[in-house]
């Protein structure tokens, strides 16, 4: 059978990730903090907009780019937003960030070019690439520089095979995000190297401590020379939905919708019309999720501080905390294996997110609070173990 199989299928990675779940759903009481999603349910007016939309019949296949009024929203949203003008002809509407991702990556990528990527990344992002025929060439994120590109680095990495640079910050999975004075340098070596910049904005919404996002493409001469690829999916806690969007320059938003003709067709219907109503609530509604995330993280950043040995990358967005994991010596998928046999908490490897990863573990904290001082006592008593010197032979032998 396997000669049936493509090159292309064989070639894509498999996820780490995926592998610490499905191995908890074969245990009892596990506290998950491997998966990233929002653990709210969607919004009550989100759902009934969307049950009353089938009611009165829509139903139907929709425009390829997406309905209407939902681009006319989103393009009003990002103009007020980035105080750049956003036509909705620029909006393509996806189902969720990775269908917009894979889209943009096969309108755009030839046999060869080459894709510029910071990591620790998405797990996602490499196999988009190869399945567009792309390559992809890793730029290191560091917790020194608090995880932001260096703009040496950036500039010693690009060569005549450069098309993109793919950025997404807020940053999956350290949490980082960047400030204006970053996203300046970043923009200065794209338009001086005629860079297409891929700013993943899937946690736009997601930013702590009173700040606000800011998106490449509001700066200057730079909407241009970007693609914007964002989501309902964490922000609204949509994520089974499926909707996400783009907003590129009219013609590979032309072309996007094109391809969408040839794979779906278009997003589900219902669940545009769900995205409209998303748009429209309150903003408090989305907002308390934030500030509830932000507690949280407050209080997962302090429990993580009684463990001897951990260093918490203090995160300024999204869910998810990054932890140092170095000091104990034992590479991030053995210590997530024993983490959850010994202390029934799944956490995400820190080398999913590529090889700079290693030496990390990811921590969802998009968890209820009692779960989370219940996960983080339960690990502090296998760290402490470790410290100790045992459970090492556990690992050691796991892995002869
Ligand atoms: C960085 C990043 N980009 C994009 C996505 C895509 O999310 P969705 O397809 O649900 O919109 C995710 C989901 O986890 C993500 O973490």
């Amino acid at each position: 059978m396997s000669s049936f199989i493509s090159q292309r299928a064989k070639n894509l990675p498999y996820s780490g990730i995926r592998e610490i779940f499905d191995l908890a759903g074969k245990m009892e009481d596990v506290i998950h903090f491997e998966i990233g999603e929002p653990d709210f349910d969607t919004p009550l007016p989100i759902v009934e907009a969307a049950f009353e939309a089938a009611k009165k019949g829509m139903t139907h296949y929709t425009p390829s780019a997406g309905i209407k009024s939902l681009r006319e929203k989103l393009a009003a949203k990002l103009t007020e937003e980035l105080e750049v003008q956003f036509d909705p002809d620029e909006i393509v509407i996806t189902a969720g960030g990775m269908e917009a991702l894979l889209l943009i990556m096969l309108v755009t990528l030839n046999k060869g070019d080459e894709v510029l990527l910071p990591s620790p990344h998405w797990p996602n992002y490499p196999a988009h690439v190869l399945l567009a025929g792309g390559k992809y060439k890793k730029l290191v994120l560091e917790q020194k520089h608090e995880f932001k590109l260096v703009t040496e680095t950036l500039k010693n990495s690009i060569t005549e095979n450069t098309k993109v640079l793919l950025i997404n910050y807020p940053h999956n999975p350290t949490g980082a995000v960047l400030d204006r004075e970053d996203l300046e340098v970043i923009a200065d070596v794209a338009r001086a190297n005629d860079l297409l910049v891929f700013s993943d904005e899937a946690y736009e919404s997601l930013v702590f401590d009173g700040k606000k996002f800011l998106s490449i493409a509001s700066l200057e001469r730079m909407k241009e020379r970007t693609v914007i690829l964002r989501t309902f999916s964490k922000s609204y806690a949509m994520t089974g939905w499926r909707v996400g969007y783009l907003a590129a320059p009219k013609q590979l938003a032309d072309k996007t919708a094109k391809l969408h003709e040839h794979t779906s067709a278009c997003t589900s219907s219902v669940s545009q019309m769900a995205a409209l109503a998303a748009l429209e609530l309150p903003v408090e509604i989305p907002l308390k999720m934030v500030k509830e995330y932000e507690r949280r993280r407050d209080i997962l950043i302090a429990e993580l501080a009684q463990i001897p040995g951990l260093k918490v990358f203090k995160p300024r967005g999204t869910f998810y905390a990054f932890v140092d994991i170095r000091q104990f010596g034992i590479p991030s998928f053995d210590l997530s294996r024993l983490l959850l046999e010994k202390a029934r908490v799944a956490v995400a490897p820190g080398s999913a997110f590529g090889a700079e990863g290693e030496g990390y573990i990811r921590v969802c904290f998009a968890n209820s609070t009692e779960n989370i001082r219940k996960g983080v006592k339960r690990m502090g008593e296998v760290f402490q173990e470790l410290a100790a010197g045992r459970q090492r032979n556990d690992v050691k032998k796991r892995r002869n």
